[in-house]
């Protein structure tokens, strides 16, 4: 296991009907002006919206607002969350939604610091180590973990870019985790979003270093807790403890728990976001669609152990041969998604093959997992597992 600091000072307020109480309080830590941040609409149409508005006007609070976020968040709404901060001196941002919503807020308080356009800070692909504004979140979707972590993605349509960038400033202070506000999540969305957290388990889970049996320990029982639990919130919506445990997860999966003390980089994200940076396709699904391409890709001697494991220890698989157990580990998994309701090729969701050598000199720019993935990739490999999701 290598060394790591494991510093997450997210404040979770976890459950049920705590807004009423606690929001108020939370956020006249920072001052008084608000920028509340959300999606297309969603939180309109459930109710939240107005219970925040509700609880800032009793407050006296200034509330200006930056709604239209985008799933796969564009720089340009950044760029006017910033002009929004600067104009009206906001203390404090409050992003109510999913990833995408809680991404754009980070970079938004970011960027309120930063003489530099939003989209360099972010190109520049160092992280970033200046001031943020306080950002609290109110989470209505379990998927990304970014409701607990220093990440957030924005993407750049102009240039067919989707990128990341990071760092300590951007982690929220507070965030309000009330599994209620997942009830209204449509289907593909629970789906995509469950998958999106069993990649971030898995990414960090297939990895080199050894001796992590704690990581690996605690990753293996989140895949079963999402396993068994989504599809429960997909059958029955309002069920709050498959609601529950989906939102834990989500944030346990990419808050540096399972991925600290492991180096190298993830594979299917990086291929991901590619295809999410030229067609604009939800994060999630993505994700499905490639996870067991890839892992029958990767599969061979030298990984085979871990597959093996994988199969018998979230599967349940009970076969002594490890290739064997491996490949029907690698099955159960696309068997899973498919059962989901997952769109499980390319095609199916708008994308053939006529960009996937562009795509894949992209994804190898734009990471490193040409020298550091599990198994390490390069253009020609990153084009043949495009090539298996037709
Ligand atoms: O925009 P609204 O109207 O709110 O609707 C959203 C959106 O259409 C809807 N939704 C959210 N909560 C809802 C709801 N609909 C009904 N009821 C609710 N309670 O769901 C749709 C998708 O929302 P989005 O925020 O885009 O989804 P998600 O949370 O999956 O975020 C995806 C983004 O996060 C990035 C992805 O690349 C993508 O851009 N990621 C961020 C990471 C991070 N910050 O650490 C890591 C991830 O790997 C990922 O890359
Ligand atoms: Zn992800």
């Amino acid at each position: 296991m290598d060394n790591f600091r494991f510093y997450v000072p997210t404040d979770i307020r976890f459950g049920k009907d705590r807004l009423a109480t606690e929001l108020t309080d939370v956020l006249d830590v920072y001052g008084k002006k608000v920028l509340i941040v959300y999606g297309g609409g969603s939180i309109k149409k459930n109710g939240l919206y107005d219970q925040v508005i509700d609880l800032l006007e009793k407050n006296q609070n200034k509330v200006v607002e930056l709604s239209g976020v985008e799933p796969n968040p564009r720089i340009e709404t950044v760029r006017r969350g910033v002009s929004l901060c600067r104009e009206n001196d906001i203390d404090v941002i409050l992003a109510v939604g999913g990833g995408s919503t809680i991404d754009c807020a980070k970079v938004v308080a970011a960027g309120f610091y930063s003489e530099e356009d939003p989209w360099d800070i972010i190109v520049a692909r160092k992280g970033y180590q200046g001031e943020a504004l306080p950002i609290v979140t109110i989470l209505t979707l379990a998927a990304t973990g970014s409701e607990m972590n220093a990440g957030a993605v924005i993407s750049n349509l102009e240039s067919n870019q989707k990128l990341g960038v990071g760092g300590p400033s951007m982690i929220p202070k507070v965030s309000f985790l009330d599994p209620t506000n997942t009830f209204t999540v449509p289907a593909y969305q629970t789906a995509a979003g469950s998958a999106d957290i069993l990649s971030h388990l898995f990414e960090s889970y297939f990895n080199i270093t050894e001796g992590t049996d704690v990581q690996d320990f605690v990753s293996e029982g989140l895949m079963r807790a999402v396993i068994k639990n989504c599809p429960i919130a997909l059958e029955t919506p309002e069920d709050y403890d498959a609601r529950a445990n989906l939102m834990w997860s989500s944030s346990l999966a990419l808050n540096g728990l399972t991925r600290n003390g492991k180096h190298g980089v993830w594979s299917c994200h990086a291929m991901e976001h590619e295809l999410s940076a030229f067609y604009d396709i939800t994060h999630g699904i993505g994700l499905a669609i490639l996870t067991p391409r890839w892992m029958d890709y990767v599969l061979n001697e030298k990984t085979v152990t871990k597959f093996a494991q994988f199969a018998h220890n979230v599967w349940g698989i009970n076969e002594k041969d490890p290739m064997h157990a491996a490949k029907k580990g690698i099955q159960a998994t696309y068997d899973f998604f498919k059962s989901c309701g997952i769109p499980m090729t390319l095609p199916e969701v708008g994308i053939e093959k006529d960009k996937f050598a562009e795509m894949a000199k992209q994804a190898v720019a734009h990471s490193t997992i040409k020298i550091d993935a599990f198994v390490p990739l390069a253009e020609s490999d990153v084009e043949a597992i495009y090539h298996a999701c037709l």
